[in-house]
């Protein structure tokens, strides 16, 4: 049985990233169930094919490569390969998996910092590089890439060093991509979720006194869940947003808005 919601991606090929798990399989679903032809990938192979299983059972457009890492250019490279190889092109790249680790700075080893920018911020850079040639030859479409609040601002208690810098290089190189896009007509925008419920962050909500603390920040009493973000990112891939690029989009239940 379909569960298509609309056709507002109809016609429309969608590579997302990180359809294992989180925001990636929030946004992957979600924009299979408005018409668009999907293709996931993961470095988890059994939590991607779960996903793409999931979208198949629901009558749903959705082919995945995995296991593919990423954070090099083969496995970018494969992943947009393999998008053009079943569908004849690309019109919309969601950038949602990444891996960063936390530290605050007296812990922070410079391998780990490595290892986070080249899991938030390199992760990014090439599969928009991959993507980007077919971008062109399709005469337009939609990056949304994911910032985050820690782009902007430091949160008390939460050891984000290399992931403030990880996501602060993804908030301003998306603006740039918009730029250097814009002629072509192809759109680049960030999303800066705050705390959404996912595997990522299980650990921290779990701990009572830091969710109280994240809720305290909030005007909306409610931690985010990955439908919440998947349904802006169906807006900001859709034609409905046709004239937004370069912008930040802050969904945080107004948590940096005071
Ligand atoms: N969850 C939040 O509170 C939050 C807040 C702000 C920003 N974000 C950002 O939103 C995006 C999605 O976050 P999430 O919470 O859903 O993460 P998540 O960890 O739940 O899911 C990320 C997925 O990416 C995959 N992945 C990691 N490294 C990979 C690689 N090298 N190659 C292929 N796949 C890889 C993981 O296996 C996982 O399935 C990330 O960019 C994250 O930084 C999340």
């Amino acid at each position: 049985m379909s569960t298509l919601l609309s056709n507002r991606l109809a016609g429309k090929v969608a590579v997302v990233t990180g359809t294992g798990a989180g925001i990636g399989k929030g946004v992957g679903l979600m924009f299979a169930r408005h018409g668009a032809r999907v293709v996931g990938c993961d470095i988890d192979a059994a939590a991607a094919q779960a996903t793409a299983e999931q979208a198949r059972a629901e009558g749903l457009a959705f082919d995945s490569l995995h296991p593919c890492d990423l954070t090099t250019e083969a496995g970018a490279q494969a992943l947009i390969d393999k998008a053009v190889a079943l569908h004849g092109g690309i019109d919309i790249l969601v950038n949602a998996a990444a891996m960063g680790i936390f530290a605050f700075i007296d812990d922070m080893t410079y391998a780990d910092w490595r290892r986070t920018l080249t899991g938030e911020l390199d992760i990014v850079f090439l599969a928009c590089k991959a993507a980007w040639p077919h971008l062109l030859a399709r005469g337009g479409g939609s990056i949304v890439n994911f910032a985050s609040a820690n782009a902007r601002q430091a949160l008390q208690g939460s050891g984000a060093l290399a992931h403030c810098a990880g996501k602060g290089g993804v908030l301003a190189m998306t603006r740039q991509l918009a730029m250097e896009g814009g002629p072509h007509r192809i759109r680049a925008n960030t999303i800066s979720p705050g705390l959404i419920v996912t595997a990522a962050t299980a650990p921290v909500v779990a701990d009572p006194e830091f969710e109280a603390q994240v809720l305290r920040k909030k005007m909306i009493k409610r931690l985010g869940q990955p439908e919440d973000v998947a349904w802006l990112a169906t807006f900001l891939a859709s034609d409905e947003s046709s004239w937004i690029t370069g912008a930040d989009h802050a969904i945080d239940g107004g948590a940096t808005a005071w």
